[in-house]
């Protein structure tokens, strides 16, 4: 007789599956990544078995150590996956149970319902603090550039039209900011991750009195006041993947929020901006034009864009339709979720390390922040400390604006008497408004792009991330 793999359905089914059912239901060739996490929950499994008077002190050794085997076989590539075993919880149980015979114990008052589930919140949970130290760090590299250019004006932009003048750092640390957003989003996504659901069984937990607390704690299911987390219910636990969405709606916005740096970056080093240089080492030429650099970095960061919010989608409608509790097609989760997180932690770094292999183009920037057409708004509101109504000082300045454009001169070149038939509220220290120095010195709005605002915020990020 053939000899049974240790792990068999034997018990119940006649004949073994197809090779093509097999190869449809696999998923060994995606979530083998889950190793690490799947030994760690099974060694505190053991432990907990043996707490509890199931495996007796050796075979619990015995498998802790079997599983220590294994686990560093998997990470020197030296360990053989099997398809026909399906997933990673039977590839490594099997494999175990050949080497350890009290390795059939260990799926007591177990299921992989509730393996899979644990696993995936490991792996998510590890997952979560990477990303978060590259999203750090990508904020570290906005707020470099933003110090090592401190003087740097350009034009801020609304409708992609010149608009007001504000420091480079300042729009960069807008970015910081979001960036920020998106790491508070991660970490309160993170406290939701951090729920042991080991203990569920396949759905209605188990008859054996299973030390779920013990499980939680050693494998680090604890809040921040060091309380232990637990799903509080066998059928949501085993089939709820709502913090997947979580992970993966929060990825979404940290790409829309990479997207659009990828874009302004895109533009800046356009001919027509002229704003930055990228070092050669981050960027590509064409194969076609000679001259071409192509700031190939960014366009892929906002490519990307479009399978990360496929991915949330794709999650959500995998679980819309689902009754309780465990369906094979969870299953399908894993790809979407690797796809997410392995997406936006690259896209992360990699333009982290552009921004900081990048320079500005000081002389572009400079000729186009002192457009003195960006310091209309500063004509306006001279108007309005004169006593002007805004809305009338608005009207005066547009006229102001028009015979600039009719008589072809900027508008500080206009003349005193230029203004005054115009409007008589227009005194000799009207153009004043036009030297770009004082009109930053006077945004000092809180979050405003004044320059001692700018250099606290610059002061404060710079602070926060050290
Ligand atoms: N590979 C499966 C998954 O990813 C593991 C759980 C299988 N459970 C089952 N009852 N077939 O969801």
């Amino acid at each position: 007789m053939k000899k049974k793999s240790p792990i068999s359905r034997g018990g119940r089914f006649a004949h073994e599956i197809s090779a093509d059912v097999a190869q449809f239901t696999e998923s060994i060739s995606f979530d083998w990544r889950l190793w690490m996490h799947d030994i760690f929950g099974s060694m505190a499994h053991a432990e907990m078995l043996h707490q509890i008077g199931v495996l007796p002190k050796k075979e619990m050794l015995a498998i802790v150590r079997g599983l220590d085997d294994i686990g560093m076989e998997i990470q020197a590539g030296r360990f053989r996956w099997k398809r026909e075993l399906e997933d990673i919880h039977m590839n490594i149980e099997a494999e175990l149970t050949r080497r350890v015979p009290a390795g059939a114990k260990l799926h007591t008052g177990r299921s992989r319902n509730d393996q899979v589930a644990l696993d995936v919140r490991l792996w998510l949970r590890d997952e979560i603090i990477f990303l978060l130290r590259e999203i750090a760090d990508l904020q570290r590299a906005l707020v470099s550039l933003g110090e090592k250019n401190a003087d740097v004006l350009i034009p801020g932009y609304t409708h992609l039209q010149r608009a007001q003048p504000v420091y480079l750092a300042h729009h960069l640390l807008a970015y910081v900011e979001m960036l920020e957003r998106d790491c508070e989003r991660l970490w309160d996504c993170h406290s939701r991750v951090n729920v042991c659901p080991l203990g569920s069984g396949a759905i209605a937990g188990s008859t054996l009195p299973l030390n779920r607390e013990l499980v939680a704690k050693r494998l680090g299911f604890v809040d921040a006041g060091g309380k232990v987390q637990l799903t509080q219910n066998s059928m949501d636990a085993v089939s709820d993947r709502d913090f997947a969405v979580e992970f993966c709606a929060a990825g979404a916005l940290l790409a829309v929020h990479l997207s659009r740096l990828a874009e302004d970056v895109i533009l800046w080093a356009s001919a027509e901006f002229n704003f930055i240089r990228i070092a050669d080492a981050y960027t590509t030429g064409s194969s076609l034009m000679p001259q071409k650099k192509n700031p190939d970095i960014a366009e892929l960061a906002r490519g990307k864009t479009g399978r990360v919010f496929g991915n949330l989608m794709s999650l959500l409608t995998l679980l819309k339709g689902l009754p309780m509790t465990y369906n094979r097609d969870l299953q399908e989760d894993k790809e979407r979720l690797f796809d997410t997180a392995d997406t936006v932690r690259a896209t992360t770094r990699l333009l982290a390390a552009m921004l900081r292999n990048t320079n500005m183009n000081k002389a572009a920037c400079e000729a186009a922040a002192g457009d003195p057409a960006l310091l209309a708004t500063d004509l306006a509101d001279y108007l309005v400390k004169k006593g002007m109504p805004f809305r009338q000082a608005h009207h005066v300045v547009g006229v102001v604006v028009a015979l600039a454009e009719k008589t072809g001169q900027p508008l500080n070149k206009l003349t005193f008497a230029e203004l005054q038939t115009i409007d008589k509220a227009f005194g000799r220290d009207a153009l004043g408004v036009f030297n770009l120095k004082t009109a930053m010195a006077k945004r000092n709005l809180t979050g405003a792009p004044g320059t001692k605002e700018v250099a606290k915020q610059l002061a404060r990020w710079r602070e926060q991330l050290s």
